[in-house]
């Protein structure tokens, strides 16, 4: 049972409130049961106005109240003292030292930009997956100069990385390690922000390359399912699934669906003789998470959400089931060049964003390791 915040909630702000990740952590913050949002920043041509005069507003639900008549703040710290955490939906090209003059000022930062994901320090955490890798915080503090009593900072990973690693830490979870992985991506036109990519260029049309978004893909992966080692000195580092070699390879395509991402994966077990179609469904069904089992609320009660449809699943359908906290998979079935194939789809704004921050500040906050 999720303990109850009510009256003493944790002040929160949201840096980049203005972009799309931002839209959606505001979303979803509104009615927290353990966070209240507090302060919102964004770029200096923001800054200083209501948020309400300068956001563009693209949620299917009105501005939340509490926030329409906010003042934008510049991304200083000074500004946010108040605050415990901050969420960072910073473009990536600010991200760094916006996202580093908070830690340093003993804010917790739970951010969505690519800076620190490589950090040999800073976890890169998918909360459906990888919460393990929080017992890296304590060094991340110590190391850093001068030593950090409160101050963090937390990733989660890029969109495409978080939907296909769910089901894969599902299947490593049953069956043991997974060997080779070939993946291919249907990426939602949200995910490049907003305005994001002109409507003559994606419209009637599908784009064959995403920037960088291969790369991440096929090393971020191995961060988040590989594990953390200890010396004989005590200093941990990430093993970088290093025990038993994964090697993925990615093609990332943008097509013109708003929201949700589909990827279409195929994956060789080490184990010989590997798993069936029906018992790859199984695991899929009987993966939990630790967020979940921990009371976090953002949490979704089906991690991984089996359908049985052979259409399914689709962006446009499924892309809200559970508030687009999980994963859908469908057409598990044998791969002939592989061992087993199928397609998941995953929300690139709540659980390839936003969703996955706020679930990692819940664990965070329950664990003890916000102050
Ligand atoms: N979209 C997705 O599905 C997704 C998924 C996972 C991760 N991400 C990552 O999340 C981050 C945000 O993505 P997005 O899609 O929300 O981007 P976006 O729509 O372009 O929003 C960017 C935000 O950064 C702010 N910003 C820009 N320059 C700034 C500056 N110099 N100082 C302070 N704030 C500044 C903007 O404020 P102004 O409005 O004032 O310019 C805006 O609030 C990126 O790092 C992205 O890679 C995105």
């Amino acid at each position: 049972m999720a303990p109850n915040f009510e009256g003493k909630k944790v002040k929160v702000g949201v840096l980049g409130a203005t972009g799309t990740v931002g839209q959606r952590f505001i979303v979803l913050l509104s009615e927290h049961p353990f966070f209240v949002l507090h302060a919102l920043g964004a770029s200096q041509r923001s800054a200083g106005k209501a948020y309400s005069k300068v956001v563009a507003w693209k949620q299917v639900r009105a501005i939340p109240h509490v926030v329409r008549d906010m003042v934008i703040q510049e991304c200083k710290p000074e500004h946010f003292s108040e605050c415990s955490v901050v969420f960072s939906g910073l473009d990536a090209d600010v991200a760094g030292n916006i996202e580093a003059a908070f830690r340093e000022a003993e804010l917790a930062v739970f951010s969505n930009a690519k800076n620190f994901r490589r950090d040999p320090h800073v976890p890169l955490i998918v909360p459906l997956v990888n919460t393990s890798h929080y017992s890296i915080i304590q060094q991340q503090q110590q190391l850093h100069s001068p030593p950090l009593k409160k101050g963090f900072i937390v990733t989660n990973a890029n969109c495409s990385t978080t939907g296909f690693v769910v089901p894969l830490a599902a299947l490593e979870k049953a069956f043991g390690p997974i060997e080779s992985c070939m993946i291919t991506t249907m990426q939602a036109i949200s995910g490049a922000g907003y305005p994001g990519i002109p409507s003559l260029d994606i419209l009637d049309n599908v784009v064959p390359y995403i920037s960088g978004e291969e790369e991440k893909m096929e090393w971020e992966t191995l961060k988040i399912l590989g594990g953390i080692s200890t010396e004989d000195d005590g200093k941990k580092s990430f093993d970088m699934h290093s025990k038993q070699p994964l090697r993925i390879s990615a093609s990332c395509n943008r097509v013109p669906v708003l929201e949700g991402h589909t990827e279409c994966v195929s994956v060789r077990f080490a184990k010989r003789p590997p798993p069936s179609p029906q018992q790859v469904r199984e695991a899929f069904q009987a993966y939990t998470s630790d967020a979940y089992a921990m009371g976090c609320p953002s949490a979704p009660r089906h991690t991984v959400y089996v359908h049985e449809e052979p259409d399914r699943p689709q962006p446009r359908l499924d892309r809200d089931f559970q508030l687009g906290a999980g994963v859908c998979v469908g057409r598990v079935r044998e791969c002939r060049v592989l061992d087993i194939k199928f397609v998941v789809m995953a929300n690139n704004v709540a659980i390839g964003a936003a969703t996955s921050s706020i679930i990692n500040a819940e664990f965070a906050l329950l664990k003890g390791y916000v102050a």
